[in-house]
């Protein structure tokens, strides 16, 4: 179980005892600078963007767009993003230390350079990014921890949604898709007592309706998560927001 005080800044992430942890504090040559893991994770916040710049010979100064996937898994929806916009940076942040390495492993392996792997908890988020430095930001199918005592352990609460707002640029949108009905209804309420923070700019609770070909729709149209649901005749639950300023 993640404890709350992961929000907090004095919280520290401890060594683990998962072997994967270790590949990702001493990656190899070949995975070098594809994934950070714990506290490496906040180590350029608010310079993400100039940083892969500089890295790959361009002016760090230059208007690129930053996507944050959040709960990326083993990173397919980001990889793919950023094999088809070499000019755009994806970062795919999960909890899971084997993901994660194998995230990088196939960044390397189809020489992808615009894609960062974080293995990292996503209530740190306000630690990784600075105030308007995120374009995109996504969060597809999160834990939806359905029990009554573990919906204490749920990322998209009020005050997990109120925290990542200011993250998002002028032009910023938070994309969040979930199968589980009753999770989506627990966000809908949280966003309406943060209507201050969030403009909802679009809201569907069967986002493939009408599809009669959406279980041909591949990654990155659908997640791998998302295929399962479709093919099990869940409906898509999906909302898009826009920070208020
Ligand atoms: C149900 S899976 C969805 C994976 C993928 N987004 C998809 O749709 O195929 C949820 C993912 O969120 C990750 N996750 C859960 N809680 C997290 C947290 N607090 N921080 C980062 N990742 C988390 C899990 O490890 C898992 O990979």
């Amino acid at each position: 179980m993640i404890s709350r005080s992961v929000s907090s800044p004095e919280f520290q992430y401890a060594p683990a005892k998962n072997i994967y942890w270790g590949k990702l504090k001493n990656l190899p040559e070949t995975l070098r600078g594809l994934a950070l893991t714990d506290h490496d994770t906040e180590t350029h916040r608010g310079n993400w963007r100039a940083q892969f710049l500089a890295s790959a010979g361009k002016n760090p100064g230059a208007t690129i767009p930053l996507h944050v996937e959040v709960g990326c898994n083993a990173g397919h929806v980001s990889l793919e993003w950023a094999k088809r916009n070499p000019d755009s940076l994806y970062i795919g942040i999960d909890w899971k230390f084997k993901q994660i390495y194998r995230m990088a492993e196939k960044a390397a392996k189809f020489k992808v350079k615009n894609l960062l792997a974080f293995r990292a908890n996503a209530e740190r988020l306000p630690f990784m990014f600075a105030p308007g430095e995120i374009d995109f930001l996504h969060m597809f199918f999160p834990d939806p921890w359905p029990k009554k005592a573990q919906k204490k352990n749920r990322t998209a609460d009020e005050a997990w949604l109120r925290s990542i707002a200011p993250l998002l640029s002028s032009r910023g949108v938070f994309h969040l898709k979930t199968d589980h009905a009753e999770y989506f209804e627990f966000i809908l309420g949280e966003i309406e007592r943060l209507g201050d923070v969030w403009e909802v700019l679009e809201m569907t609770r069967d986002l493939h309706a009408g599809n009669p070909d959406a279980k041909k729709l591949t990654i990155p149209e659908v997640t791998l998560f998302e295929r399962l649901f479709i093919k099990d005749g869940l409906p898509i639950h999906s909302i898009r927001l826009r920070p208020r300023r």
